[in-house]
């Protein structure tokens, strides 16, 4: 089966490193074209993977962004649209990742006569969303999809409640690569040291800098935690959040937090990373729709703390694998990483847990196995012109 993958972003976010794993095994029979240039396209050649940039400007349609706004960018949109039309002639099924490809997909899935599958990487709802912009997706996926992969159950049930066609969805989550993240921990020792850890409790959170994932929040939890305890951001910010961050470096010095937090900007090496932290903390203040760094977080046999709400609820079971935590209380927070400071034995044994069902229930060949099955079903029902 030949794929045409479309996705918006030339930065790798979690739906393009998802992607990523998705295409690997297509790569002698898949063209990914990208509606924006950036590191996301470097990516994708490492990993041999054909890739394609569509244009050099993003499109102007915002999460939040009107009627008005987005009937002119559909203008905008025609030459890639019909650049997509004339690709999918040697494609058999187009494969829209990202909302804005579903814009673009959808289209040119119905001039071009090809079946298209949908991936929801996002939970369709008014906390991510305008409402012109739920209406879009829903519509479009309703009239030209013949498949929507969900990434959690939170954005299948959002995508329905939003008046999305519940017979189209399946939900598959994210698959991972378990042998990734057995790098050793010496390198992880090495880093430590380097980074001047040593002797302290380090909580690390690896997002990129966004209101909506909360790194305040973990800060304002520091504040209510034992000297020894610091914080280690993980992430960039993607998408022109520089207030946020300014807001964050303000809060750090109003709260005297100096000496206990690091911000390390974007980094690919977020599995030694992780190993050198003692506790991963998630703290999205939105519903998160699946959450990679959690899953991740177990992959790496670290202890994981995670707001509880969205696709989080899903992966975590309190207690048992991880830790919940009510999204926007740094209180509770404070009290899980307190919880794991004084008890190592206790957190380790349960990030141990995590580990071994987290191999087994995100493995990456089992998740494309998954999703080669329902292409192909989906090929054989959409008759091919
Ligand atoms: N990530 C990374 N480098 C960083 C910060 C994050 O490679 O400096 C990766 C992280 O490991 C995860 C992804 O970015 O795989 C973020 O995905 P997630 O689903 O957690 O959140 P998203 O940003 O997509 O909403
Ligand atoms: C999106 C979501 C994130 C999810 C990722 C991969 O970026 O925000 O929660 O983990 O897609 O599905």
């Amino acid at each position: 089966m030949k794929i045409l993958f479309l996705d918006q972003s030339g930065k790798p976010g979690g739906a393009e490193l998802c992607l990523l794993d998705i295409a690997k095994p297509y790569r002698d029979r898949c063209l990914v074209a990208l509606l924006a240039d950036g590191p996301f396209r470097d990516l994708l050649e490492q990993h041999q993977i054909p890739v394609q940039v569509l244009s050099s400007e993003g499109i102007q349609v915002r999460k939040d962004s009107g009627w008005r706004q987005g009937f002119g960018s559909l203008a905008q949109l025609l030459p890639l649209i019909t650049q997509v039309v004339q690709l999918s002639r040697n494609y058999d099924l187009i494969y829209a990742n990202t909302q804005k490809a579903l814009v673009v997909g959808a289209l040119a899935a119905w001039l071009g006569r090809r079946p298209l599958v949908y991936h929801l990487h996002d939970i369709l709802s008014p906390d991510h969303f305008s409402s012109m912009n739920r209406r879009l997706a829903v519509t479009l996926a309703n009239r030209f999809s013949s498949l929507v992969i969900a990434n959690s159950e939170a954005s299948q049930t959002a995508f329905i409640a939003a008046g999305g066609r519940a017979e189209l969805t399946q939900v598959i989550y994210n698959g991972f690569e378990p042998q990734i993240y057995q790098s050793s921990n010496a390198e992880a020792a090495q880093l430590r040291q380097q980074l001047g850890l040593e002797g302290q409790f380090v909580v690390g959170h690896f997002s990129r800098l966004s209101p909506w994932k909360g790194q305040h929040v973990l800060l304002e939890a520091l504040a209510h935690c034992p000297q020894d305890v610091m914080a280690l951001f993980v992430g960039d910010a993607l998408f022109g959040e520089q207030q946020y961050v300014e807001q964050l470096h303000q809060q750090v010095n109003t709260l005297g937090l100096q000496k206990r937090v690091r911000f390390l900007g974007f980094r690919s090496d977020v599995v030694t990373l992780m190993k050198s932290c003692d506790l991963i903390a998630h703290t999205s203040t939105a519903p998160e729709p699946f959450g990679r760094v959690i899953v991740e977080a177990m992959l790496c046999g670290k202890p994981v703390v995670a707001a509880k709400s969205g696709g989080a609820i899903e992966l975590i079971t309190p207690e048992v694998d991880g830790w919940l935590a009510t999204p926007g209380n740094p209180q509770q927070l404070a009290a899980v990483i307190n919880l794991c400071r004084n008890q190592p034995e206790r957190s380790s044994a349960i990030a141990h847990h995590a580990q071994i069902q987290a191999s087994q229930r995100f493995d990456l060949d089992i998740i494309n196995q998954k999703i080669a099955q329902l292409l192909g079903q989906t090929l054989a029902r959409v008759p091919q012109v």
